[in-house]
């Protein structure tokens, strides 16, 4: 299991624990973390599922591949260093304590 924590732009923090082998948008859709909507269900098509990942933990997540940089430019007000798709990052044993942030404007 592994630790991730959600926090809403209020500054409400949601830490679930979770099996290794789901993306991080299935974590929060099964704890109903709110914010996190994944409209096309994790196909890389919406970009609902955006999140600011902590920049303590940028380098130790997979690179994005060029579906999801591209689909980013749709997120409302994406950061180029800490902006991901939930629905692009499997959660492995590396992102045991992985911090993300929701936008304002899907909080
Ligand atoms: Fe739609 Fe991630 S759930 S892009």
């Amino acid at each position: 299991m592994v630790t991730l924590t959600f926090i809403q732009h209020s500054g409400e923090q949601h830490v679930v624990k979770t099996p290794t082998g789901l993306t991080v948008m299935e974590v929060a859709r099964d704890n109903n973390i709110p914010g996190i909507d994944a409209d096309c269900g994790g196909a890389c098509a919406c970009s609902t599922c955006h999140v600011y990942v902590d920049p303590s933990w940028i380098g130790k997540l997979p690179p994005k591949e060029e579906m999801e940089a591209d689909l980013l430019d749709f997120a409302h007000e994406p950061n180029p260093e800490t902006s991901r798709l939930t629905c692009q990052i499997e959660v492995t044993d590396v992102l045991d304590g992985l911090i993300v942030r929701i936008p304002v404007q899907q909080g």
